[in-house]
C-alpha cells in the first residue's frame, strides 16, 4: 500500500471544502434567521418567557419565514405573502383565528322564503363599500377561545362578521356608520348555536340582533374573551335590523347581485399557511371548502384582469392589505374560492 493517490487527495480536499462551505453557509443562513427573527420581536413587541421559549419559537419563526421567502421568490403569482404576527405562533395558538365558525346556514327554522336581489338593475362593474363609508375600521377578533393560557378553540369571527354586516346596512339605510359591538353578541347571545369565544353562528347573530338590538362598540367594548353579559348594556340599541336572507347556495353571480346591494356575511375556508401570511394581490388559494371562518365581503372589482371579492376580515389592520383581502371571484367551481358562495347571508332593515 503506497501513498494516496493525487487524484484521491484532490477528492477528499475538494470534499472537505464543501463540507466547510456548507456548514458556514447553513450557520451564516440561521445568523441571518435568528437576527430577522430579534429584528421581527422588536417589531410586533414580542417577549418571551426564557430561552427555551426563544429556541421553540425560533424554530416555528425560521420554518415561516423560509416558506414565505420561498413562496415569494417565484414570479409569476397574482398575490404575495408577507412576514406577519402569526410567524412564531404554533398551529395551535392561531387556531382561534380561523375556527369559530358554526354552520347554521341550511338550518330549517334559518332558511329565508325569498332573495330579495334575484334580479338587480344595474350592478356596476366595480363596488367598494368603504368607499361609500359603510364599512368601520378593520377590527382584531384577537384569541377569544384561549383561556388562561390553554387554547380551548373556535373563536370570535361570527360575531365579526355579523357586525360589519349589520353596520353596513345601517349605514345604508339610516346614513350613519356605527361601530358596533361584538362583545354583546359574544356575552350575550347564548345558546346551541352561538357559544362565546367557543364559536358560533352568523344567522343566529342576525336573529339576536332582530330581537334584542346591537349596542355601540364604545357601549359595550369587545375584550377579547367572553364574560357574563352585561345587561344594561345590552339594553341599548344603537341598531337594529328587521331580520336577515341568504343568497342561494353555489352562484357568485348572485352574491355579486347581493354585493352590489350591501355587505354580505360569508364563511369560508382559510386553512392554509398562504391565507395566514397573505399580504397583498388578488389570493387564488389553496384552500378547500371546510368552511371554519366567518368574514365580510364589503365590494368586488378586478385588479391586474383578475376578478376579486373584496373582503373584510378581523385580525386587525396589520394583517393582508390594512386588514382587506382580495380573493379571486367568479372561479371555475360554483361553491366560489374557498366556498365563499356556499353561505352567504346579509341583514334586512
Ligand atoms: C365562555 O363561554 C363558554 C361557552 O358558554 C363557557 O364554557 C366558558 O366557561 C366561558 N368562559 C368564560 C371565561 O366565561
Ligand atoms: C345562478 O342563478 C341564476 C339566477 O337564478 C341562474 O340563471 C344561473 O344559472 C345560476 N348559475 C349557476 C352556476 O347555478
Ligand atoms: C376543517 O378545518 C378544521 C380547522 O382547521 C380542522 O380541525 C378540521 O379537521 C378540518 N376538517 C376537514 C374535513 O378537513
Amino acid at each position: 500500500m503506497g501513498l494516496p493517490s493525487e487524484r484521491t487527495l484532490i477528492l477528499s480536499l475538494i470534499i472537505l471544502v464543501m463540507c466547510l462551505c456548507q456548514t458556514t453557509s447553513r450557520s451564516v443562513r440561521d445568523a441571518y434567521i435568528s437576527q430577522k427573527h430579534d429584528l421581527w420581536m422588536v417589531q410586533y413587541a414580542r417577549v418571551y418567557n426564557n430561552n427555551a421559549e426563544r429556541e421553540m419559537r425560533g424554530y416555528i419563526f425560521k420554518k415561516n419565514v423560509e416558506f414565505i421567502e420561498s413562496f415569494n421568490s417565484y414570479g409569476h403569482r397574482s398575490y404575495k405573502l408577507a412576514i406577519n404576527k402569526f410567524v412564531d405562533r404554533t398551529e395551535d395558538e392561531f387556531k382561534p383565528y380561523v375556527t369559530g365558525h358554526k354552520d347554521t346556514y341550511g338550518l330549517r327554522s334559518h332558511v329565508s322564503r325569498l332573495f330579495k336581489y334575484e334580479r338587480v338593475n344595474e350592478v356596476p362593474d366595480s363596488m367598494d363599500w368603504r368607499e361609500k363609508g359603510a364599512v368601520t375600521e378593520v377590527k382584531n377578533q384577537g384569541q377569544c377561545g384561549k383561556l388562561f393560557n390553554i387554547i380551548t378553540f373556535f373563536g370570535s369571527c361570527w360575531a365579526f362578521s355579523t357586525i360589519a354586516a349589520v353596520e353596513g346596512i345601517t349605514k345604508i339605510k339610516t346614513g350613519k356608520l356605527i361601530s358596533l359591538s361584538e362583545q354583546q353578541l359574544v356575552d350575550c347571545n347564548r345558546n346551541d348555536l352561538s357559544e362565546g369565544c367557543k364559536g358560533g353562528s352568523k344567522e343566529n347573530s342576525f336573529d339576536y340582533i332582530v330581537k334584542n338590538g346591537i349596542n355601540t362598540e364604545n357601549g359595550y367594548p369587545y375584550q377579547a374573551t367572553n364574560k357574563t353579559c352585561i345587561a344594561a348594556f345590552e339594553a341599548a340599541w344603537a341598531a337594529t335590523i328587521t331580520g336577515y336572507e341568504t343568497v342561494p347556495a353555489n352562484n357568485e353571480t348572485l352574491l355579486l347581485n347581493a354585493v352590489s346591494q350591501q355587505p354580505v356575511s360569508v364563511s369560508i375556508d382559510a386553512n392554509s399557511n398562504e391565507f395566514k401570511y397573505y399580504s397583498n394581490g388578488v389570493f387564488t388559494g389553496p384552500c378547500g371548502t371546510n368552511l371554519t371562518h366567518d368574514v365580510t365581503i364589503v365590494g368586488y372589482g378586478t385588479y391586474n384582469g383578475m376578478k376579486y371579492w373584496l373582503v373584510k376580515n378581523s385580525w386587525s389592520a396589520d394583517w393582508g392589505m390594512n386588514g382587506y383581502i382580495m380573493m379571486q371571484r367568479d372561479v371555475n367551481a360554483p361553491e366560489g374560492l374557498c366556498g365563499i358562495a356556499m353561505q352567504a347571508t346579509f341583514p334586512t332593515a
